[in-house]
């Protein structure tokens, strides 16, 4: 059976058969990261520049010998820092033993932290021995995330429900209309001052208005999928 760990504001990861796939780990700095033991995944997905997502990717990648998949330019940014690193774009799909990854639009902007632009963002929807996980980056609501669960369904999402630099709780309520996935997982809050404190809003919001289960996991906490 495959696991998703939350490991607080965007990261997680999935894993199943010594199989584990990492996902914008912002643990160094982060204070609403659990401590953990050192992090040995088999891939590492970064949706976009920014230091809460791309976080502590470089070293990760560095010290596992695990390649960074990202969009083409974040991923020449890594290479360059001496990460291994694969560059994908929108619409692609990347196969693996476990299944696919693909690149998928997100609307949001992606500079280092050292300022340089790298590019657009992305989100990226995953085939996990055959479960499909959405995880969308930052993005805002866009309605072709109709087209994205269209061409996937999905069995479990990821959503920023934190506002001011993502959805908040009525964007991300709209996001779990288009998507249509089995399972909500809301994320990205709490970790600073200028966004919503907790899920609580979202998740009555969602059980109000859509047909998903939202599950509201705190760091560190496991789902079964
Ligand atoms: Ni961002
Ligand atoms: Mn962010």
């Amino acid at each position: 059976m495959a696991t998703l760990r939350y490991l607080g504001h965007a990261c997680f990861i999935l894993e199943q058969q010594g199989t584990s796939i990492l996902f914008d780990p912002f643990l160094t700095g982060n204070p609403l990261a659990p401590s953990l033991p050192e992090l040995k995944p088999t891939l590492i997905l970064v949706t976009h520049g920014h230091g809460d997502h791309l976080g502590d990717a470089l070293d990760i990648a560095k010290r596992s010998g695990a390649p960074i998949l990202t969009m083409v330019e974040l991923a020449s940014y890594c290479a360059s820092k001496g990460a291994k690193a694969t560059g994908a774009n929108y619409g692609g799909k990347v196969a693996f033993d476990f299944g696919w990854v693909k690149l998928v639009p997100a609307w949001h902007t992606s500079s280092v932290p050292e300022g340089v632009y790298v590019g657009n963002p992305c989100g990226f929807v995953v085939n996990f021995f055959g479960k499909t996980f959405y995880h969308p980056g930052d993005t805002c609501v866009f309605e072709d995330m109709k087209l994205i669960a269209e061409l996937t369904p999905i069995d479990v999402a990821y959503l920023p429900v934190g506002d001011f630099y993502t959805m908040g709780t009525d964007e991300a309520v709209k996001a779990v209309q288009l998507l249509q996935p089995k399972i909500v997982i809301p994320g990205h809050y709490g970790t600073f001052p200028v966004l919503v404190p907790n899920a609580n809003d979202f998740r009555q919001s969602v059980e109000r208005a859509t047909t998903a289960q939202c599950v509201v996991l705190k760091p560190g906490e496991t789902y079964n999928m």
